[in-house]
């Protein structure tokens, strides 16, 4: 039974905070690669992807957010824009987050349900727990950029 951790998004601060303390003083284009590896490379983030979009597609909570979107297309582009945030050889192309969600009415809590189907998808990979934080540390602060509306919950 997975529940949500919260703290994680705050650990993945923290080391994100370290990290880039780390990257001044020493190389950060060699941390970032690390992650890449950690992640499997191009394949290991495509294989992902597809487990995170299973998720999403069988998240009561969510998957009405996606009945109209082209799916094919929108794993290129999260495979491309995780690629590159973990420091691989990829180059996102796609819409700004502003741009592609500013029609979804996104609420803070089905951010958080998307955020636990990438981190169940994450363990199901046996992603490394560091390689985890450091994903989740960069998407945590697409939030303002992504929720639109406010749910019952807020
Ligand atoms: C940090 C969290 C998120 C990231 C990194 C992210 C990333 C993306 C990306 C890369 C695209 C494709 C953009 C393009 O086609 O150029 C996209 C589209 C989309 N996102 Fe997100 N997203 C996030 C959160 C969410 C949430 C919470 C929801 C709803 C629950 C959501 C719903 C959608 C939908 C429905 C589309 C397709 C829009 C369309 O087809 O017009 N996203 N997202």
């Amino acid at each position: 039974m997975q529940h949500f951790r919260p703290a994680r998004w705050l650990q993945g601060g923290i080391l994100a905070l370290s990290l880039s303390a780390f990257g001044v003083l020493y190389s950060g284009q060699a941390q970032a690669q690390n992650y890449y590896d950690q992640f499997g490379g191009k394949a290991g983030i495509t294989a992902l992807i597809n487990t995170f979009v299973d998720n999403v597609a069988n998240d009561p909570h969510i998957n009405y957010y996606f009945a109209h979107t082209n799916i094919p297309h929108l794993k290129y582009e999260l495979v491309q824009q995780v690629c590159m945030a973990v420091g691989g050889p990829c180059k996102y192309t796609g819409q700004s987050m502003v741009e592609a969600h500013k029609h979804l009415q996104v609420t803070t809590a089905a951010f958080n349900y998307l955020a636990q189907d990438m981190i169940d998808a994450m363990d199901a990979h046996r992603i490394p727990i560091g390689a985890q934080n450091y994903l989740l540390s960069l998407l945590a602060p697409m939030e303002p950029e992504i929720v639109t509306a406010n749910g019952p919950l807020g």
